[in-house]
């Protein structure tokens, strides 16, 4: 306790005169600027890199930075360019430093699990562990601002940008947000190591109607307040430096320009001290959203409503001026922007040292980092996720010997390599020489006595089967096959919606048609997002959901297949059984006429034609062992409002065969409320590790500010009543206790 206060005396001290300094150091310059010179700040353009709309012409750019017009680049990688243009921008009159910003998403050299994936770790450490990584690298390369985390909760599988978050739950993505904040920005942004983060879409853009990417959001304040926006708030208390905003518009008002999120919620109620960044070209496409008559009404509503940053629409620098000489925006509105901006440069240190982020011998260390690589691959083990493991011949398929074992690995994915980064990488030339096949991870875990075959079998989205014929002979010779399915890399990520996640192209056929002849097959699925693979549920025994896991992924794949590495994820997401099932996530809101289980039709509500249940349900996924969970204990049957707080503990035993990670999931209920709430609503979650036979007994605090939730007021509020909590495996978890929050 003394220890602590004396950490927070000192950091006080410590960091008071840092800001002061900052402020004063900013209020100087700004008093300085010329009304160009700060529009220029407020601007940010496009480089040589992944453009995601149009772009402003090379030319034209170099000019404007030499002019102070610019104050920020995306999309610019390597230490060499970066220092090229940022020579250019301390030619302006007043050198204020550029601000390099990239998706630095899952991984820059060494590429991690897509974040979805990774998210199946539930390893917080882990996570927050990448991102550190990731931001060392490309802090290295000269960026100092990542585009990440995405923090949107994605209750739509159809909606490709699942694959950059933390999946359906608000509470698991609030604290996935607060880990990826920490990795990135690290030790705090004065260090050389660490870049700005950005919770990102701000808000509710994975809400999009049909799963449609960029598509409108209608829904309650409340329900935006209750389940969109507390990962972004979760960010901005962890210090995340920026957000931005999303293309969507929620209940009629683009969020460029949304007063309510922007002014409202996060800069005055959270108390947010970075600055927003629009998305790209959103503040210009509110002309096509039909909310701005022009670009000159669109710069207005955007600076208005408090989007500090334009990215690449031009709106600010094209009518921000002509604004204020028309007394439309007042002076201190674009003071304000700017001041959030200058504060962040400081931060970062740019102003005292510009060049700091680039130095060619930390570039150099970062190109092929065995330490990375070693981390990513621990990485990419925790994050595949176990949904079958049926025995055959009275033993579970996984894991394989690796001895005296003839196995056929067939699939449009066994031998690529850079495919295995996912969306959202930045492609390097030497990727393919980098990174290692599913194949060649899995031969070099088996032994000499052992023969690995090869068949492609189809490609990954076309009607061609003339491989299959290939397949069905290299099956035929094996004693077991291992097939490598999904959907290709650039189906998931942005403008990658989906009406149809089945496999693509022949994949299924394929997969039927060498289980048919007759070897036991182990299934992978590779994707950005749950899939729909009703047959392999029903016919195939062991499937491993492998996403998109990055540079080692054939390695990390393979030390599963092989169980040097137990696996341990738990799905991020609800598996839908069908496309028709779609919005489905564990804590819907009660309904007056639940069905009691899959059967139950009697005038419920239900699909007639389907189990009621999803496929695989959110937090599910097994291990080569298995746990079991019991001994509920509550410290006491009541809470009080008032500084309660409540011990909730059960026994987990690894009752199986071999030592493993289990994810133990706390949820609770709350039975009534002055309005309808979730069936469940996950509360917490410790993630283990048990050698075989070993008991441990695994606690959670639970306090009312657990127990809060928005009334129809919009009032962050607790009530007292009956709380079910239930402790276990998955949100099926069935172990359930009960206690009173008490006045
Ligand atoms: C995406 C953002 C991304 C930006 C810059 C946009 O199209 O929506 O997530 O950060 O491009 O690349």
């Amino acid at each position: 306790m003394k220890k602590s206060l004396l950490i927070v005396a000192f950091l006080l001290v410590a960091v008071t005169p840092f800001c002061q300094n900052a402020e004063r150091f900013v209020n100087d310059l700004l008093s300085n600027m010329t009304l160009d010179e700060k529009i220029g700040q407020l601007n940010q353009y496009n480089g040589d890199w992944g453009a995601t709309g149009k772009i402003t012409p090379e030319g034209d750019k170099e000019q404007q930075i030499k002019q102070g017009k610019v104050g920020s680049m995306l999309n610019v990688t390597g230490v060499e360019t970066v220092r090229k243009l940022q020579a250019l921008a301390l030619q302006s009159r007043l050198k204020i430093p550029l601000i390099f910003g990239q998706d630095v998403i899952h991984g820059f050299r060494t590429t991690f699990p897509i974040p979805l994936g990774e998210a199946a770790s539930w390893d917080l450490s882990l996570m927050e562990k990448s991102a550190r990584i990731a931001a060392t690298e490309a802090a290295a390369y000269g960026i100092n601002w990542t585009f990440a985390p995405m923090v949107d909760i994605a209750r739509d599988p159809r909606w490709g940008r699942v694959m950059e978050g933390a999946g359906e739950d608000t509470y698991f993505g609030s604290q996935v947000a607060q880990a990826r904040v920490k990795g990135f920005q690290g030790q705090g942004l004065g260090a050389v190591d660490a870049v700005m983060a950005c919770a990102k879409h701000f808000a509710a853009y994975g809400a999009a109607v049909g799963g449609r990417d960029y598509n409108s959001v209608d829904m309650s304040l409340r329900q935006l307040n209750e389940t969109y926006l507390p990962p972004f708030q979760a960010a901005v208390n962890a210090g995340v430096a920026t957000l931005m905003s999303s293309f969507n518009d929620i209940n009629g008002i683009p969020a460029t320009a949304n007063s309510y999120i922007l002014r409202e919620k996060l800069k005055k109620e959270w108390h947010f001290n970075g600055f927003v960044v629009s998305d790209w070209g959103s503040i210009g496409e509110m002309i096509r959203h039909g909310y701005a008559k022009d670009g000159y009404e669109a710069a207005l509503k955007a600076i208005t409503a408090g989007t500090d940053m334009d990215m690449e629409s031009r709106c600010y620098r094209d009518h921000l001026k002509q604004l204020v000489a028309d007394g439309k925006v007042p002076v201190s509105l674009i003071n304000e922007a700017v001041k959030r901006i200058l504060l962040k440069k400081y931060e970062l240190g740019l102003f005292s040292d510009p060049y700091r982020f680039c130095n060619d011998e930390r570039q150099a260390r970062q190109v092929n980092n065995q330490e990375n690589r070693r981390f990513a691959r621990e990485d990419g083990e925790k994050s595949i996720v176990l949904l079958k493991n049926d025995p055959v011949n009275g033993r579970p398929l996984l894991p394989l010997f690796p001895n005296n074992q003839t196995i056929a690995f067939i699939g449009p994915f066994v031998k690529a390599t850079v495919a295995n980064h996912g969306f959202w990488a930045i492609s390097f030339p030497d990727d393919s020489t980098r990174i290692v096949s599913q194949f060649e991870g899995l031969r070099n875990q088996l032994d000499a006595s052992s023969t690995l075959l090869y068949a492609e079998g189809c490609h990954v989205n076309d009607n061609d089967e003339s491989g299959f014929a290939e397949a069905v002979r290299v099956a035929s010779q094996a004693d077991i096959v291992i097939l490598s399915l999904g959907e290709a890399p650039d189906m998931s990520g942005e403008a990658k919606s989906r009406s149809n996640l089945r496999l693509p192209g022949v994949q299924e056929a394929l997969l039927e048609t060498v289980s048919a002849v007759g070897k036991p097959v182990v299934l992978l699925l590779n994707a950005g997002r749950p899939l729909i693979f009703n047959w392999a549920s029903e016919h195939v025994p062991s499937i491993l959901y492998t996403w998109w896991l990055g540079t080692e992924a054939g390695n990390s794949i393979a030390d599963v297949l092989v169980g040097t590495c137990n696996p341990s994820g738990k799905l991020p997401m609800s598996f839908p059984r069908t496309e028709g099932q779609i919005p489905l996530y564990y804590n819907h809101y009660s309904t007056g006429r639940p069905a009691k289980d899959d059967d139950d039709k009697f005038y419920v509500s239900a699909y007639i034609d389907l189990p009621n249940s999803p496929e695989y349900p959110f937090g599910y996924g097994l291990s080569y062992t298995t746990f079991d969970v019991a001994k509920l204990q509550l410290s006491s049957d009541r809470m009080p409002i008032q500084g309660g707080r409540l011990n909730v503990s059960v026994e987990v035993k690894n009752t199986g065969n071999y030592d493993g990670e289990e994810v133990v999931q706390l949820y609770i209920r709350d039975l009534v409320g002055c309005v309808v709430r979730p069936v469940r609503e996950l509360k917490g979650f410790k993630k283990i590790f048990l050698r075989k036979g070993e008991v441990q007994t695994v606690s959670f605090a639970l306090t009312p500010n657990d127990l809060k939730f928005f009334n129809n007021d919009l009032q962050y509020i607790n009530e007292p009543g009956t709380y079910e909590v239930f402790v276990g495996h998955s949100s099926l978890a069935s172990l359930k206790g009960t206690f009173e929050l008490i006045k």
